[in-house]
């Protein structure tokens, strides 16, 4: 079963409740959204192989660790996914980015993909999904299995806040992928809304509405 990682450092905590707050306008969502994902991109980087290389330091020559050279790939979701994307590459520059748009057919309930642009090689790279907000958990499941379906097989949720049903949809759907979260949330609400939440995730990033 996939594991649920909820980064509860104080830095991405507390950006998060301002992140929250109804009072805080465009600009300033959409910065601390890019903080928080760098952080969050830190956390979920702990795991990458490192490799022992051999340096001079002015003083006297020594084996240090450097990354292994594990291939990332971000996939955001859009739209609102592209939020987070530019946070995470402060950290991990060399990382290539796919690019998932989907719906679902109202008539057949079948997900239908828009837009898919993905890197060549996702087959050998470690791709991290990103969704600002795992709701309902539908377009997190469609979206990794469009992945796999594409041969994905080192996939990774990231989101900054979940609902306990999209994590039980991601936990059965895809057992092999680890959840990365800012916070896990209470429930959904009659409209889909997380609650507490921070509302519509994509309007808020965009000034849309
Ligand atoms: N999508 C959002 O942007 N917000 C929610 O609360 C649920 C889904």
């Amino acid at each position: 079963m996939g594991k649920v990682f909820v980064l509860d450092h104080p830095l991405i905590q507390h950006k998060l409740t301002y992140i929250r707050d109804k009072n805080t306008g465009t600009k300033e969502f959409r910065e601390l959204v890019d903080e928080v994902s760098m952080l969050m991109a830190f956390e979920i980087t702990r795991d990458l192989p490192l490799q022992e290389k051999t340096i001079e330091t002015p003083v006297m020559e020594t084996k240090a660790s450097v990354l292994a050279g594990k291939k990332i790939g971000l996939v955001p979701i859009l739209r609102a996914g592209l939020g987070m994307v530019d946070g995470m590459l402060d950290l991990i520059p060399a990382a290539k980015v796919g690019h998932v748009g989907l719906y679902r057919d109202p008539k057949t309930l079948k997900p239908v993909e828009y837009y898919i642009k993905l890197p060549s090689d996702i087959h050998e790279r470690e791709l991290i999904v990103i969704d600002p907000m795992l709701a309902t958990g539908g377009s997190a499941n469609d979206a990794i299995h469009s992945l796999k379906n594409r041969g994905a097989k080192h996939v990774r949720l990231m989101c900054l806040i979940a609902a306990p049903e999209g994590v039980e949809v991601i936990k059965q759907e895809h057992p092999d992928v680890d959840i990365y979260l800012g916070a896990l949330d209470e429930k959904l609400d009659e409209k889909g809304y997380i609650i507490p939440g921070l509302g519509d995730a994509g309007d808020r990033l965009f000034g849309t509405k």
